[in-house]
């Protein structure tokens, strides 16, 4: 790969996808094309290893025109494509976005991608990051997913991120797009926007405010430390069968009581003078998220078999290493809580439950 266009790449996935590339792969040209939505954010991009080889454009992958031209001035050989709405809560309360996103950006990309590649696919690469939630909800006995399970996404969400897999696989079919998808269990670690279960966790524990348990907490995520998703997406880039599905996951099936649990010890072990220590007092059960999930787990054989992958962070070390990254950026954490964007959506989601 010579010239890359990250989308998304000011998000929680991307940011750290943009350090990885930069640092191992130094040559590199990288793109960062990313709308800066509530969850983008610039100063997910300081101090980036070889930044001299990294181009923020703030814009929007629904925006043909813009999309054109960067294929068009940068000569594009490769797409890694994190763009996304990807908060789960929030497509309950407007889907819309989610659909015109999550699908009808990704089309946008794919039609120029098809164009600028159309005849000449040696080297090129069209990489879709995806989820494992468009496969549904497992029961307790379930095997784990893997690349043959059927889809049965049960969320907007999950169903606008089928809906751009199901476009990205027909492109390959069709026009031979030279593609690959990888579907992904839940992430964890720095640079994570604090409306996701983790960073939720930490930061409300920070604050003396209640931890919000949806339902009664059993539900499952199979967690994944997102330095680890990044290797296995440039695992799959380089080596990966084009037309081809990865499945990736963390082989960590905590509840979500206990992975609230060992944060908890995490940060009584790191603040043992916080008034709000001990931080699992803070443990509030409140109204479940409707449709929800109970549980996902993943197979990774495929992914191992071929590409040697697998996880290198166990889910015990990668929690630590994620509570003292928030408490090294409390700056940060602070930023995002002074916005009155993440205010409202506070107010919003769980002023309701
Ligand atoms: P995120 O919400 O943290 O970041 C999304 C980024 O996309 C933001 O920087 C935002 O500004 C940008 N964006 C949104 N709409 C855009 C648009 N129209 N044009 C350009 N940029 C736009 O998301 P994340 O958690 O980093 O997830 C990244 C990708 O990985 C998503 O596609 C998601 O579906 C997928 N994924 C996430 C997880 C997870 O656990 N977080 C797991 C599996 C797969
Ligand atoms: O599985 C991969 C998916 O993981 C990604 O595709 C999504 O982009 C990502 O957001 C994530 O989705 P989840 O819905 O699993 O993640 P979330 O952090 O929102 O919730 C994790 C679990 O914790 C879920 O069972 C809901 C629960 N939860 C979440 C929040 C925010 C709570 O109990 N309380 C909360 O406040």
């Amino acid at each position: 790969m010579k010239n890359v266009l990250v989308t998304g790449g000011a998000g929680f996935i991307g940011a750290n996808f943009v350090r990885y590339l930069l640092e191992k792969e130094p040559e590199v040209r990288l793109v960062n094309l990313d709308l800066l939505t509530y969850a983008g954010n610039e100063a997910n991009l300081v101090d980036l290893p070889n930044a001299h080889n990294h181009i923020f454009v703030q814009g929007d992958i629904r925006d043909a025109e813009l999309v054109e031209k960067l294929f068009a001035d940068y000569d594009l050989d490769t797409v890694v494509h994190f763009a996304a709405e990807s908060h789960v809560d929030r497509s309950i309360l407007g889907p819309a976005a989610f659909v015109e996103t999550n699908i009808l950006g990704t089309f946008v990309l794919l039609e120029s991608a098809r164009k600028h590649w159309q005849g000449d696919p040696e080297g090129k690469r069209f990489h879709h990051v995806s989820t494992d939630e468009v496969f549904g909800s497992l029961g307790p006995d379930d095997p784990p997913f893997d690349e043959h399970t059927a889809y049965d996404p049960r969320s907007p969400y999950s169903a606008s991120k089928a809906s751009s897999d199901h476009l990205v696989r027909a492109y390959s079919h069709t026009y031979g797009l030279p593609a690959t998808v990888t579907n992904c269990t839940n992430n964890y670690g720095p640079y994570q926007y604090p409306e996701k279960l983790i960073p939720v966790i930490i930061t409300n524990c920070l604050q003396g405010k209640p931890i919000p348990v949806y339902g009664d907490g059993k539900q499952i995520r199979d967690w994944l430390y997102v330095g680890d998703h990044c290797d296995a997406i440039y695992r799959v880039i380089v080596n990966g069968r084009e037309g081809e599905t990865y499945a990736i996951g963390g082989n960590n099936q905590p509840t979500n009581l206990e992975i609230i649990h060992t944060i908890c010890e995490v940060l009584d072990d790191r603040l043992p003078n916080s008034p709000h220590a001990p931080h699992k007092e803070l443990i509030t059960f409140v109204t479940d998220r409707p449709g929800h999930d109970r549980r996902y787990a993943m197979s990774i054989d495929r992914i191992q078999a071929e590409l040697g992958w697998q996880p290198t962070e166990s889910l015990a070390t990668g929690l630590e290493k994620t509570v003292d990254w928030y408490l090294a950026n409390l700056d940060w954490v602070d930023d995002i809580r002074n916005e009155s964007v993440y205010a409202d959506w506070m107010t919003k989601n769980y002023g309701k439950r």
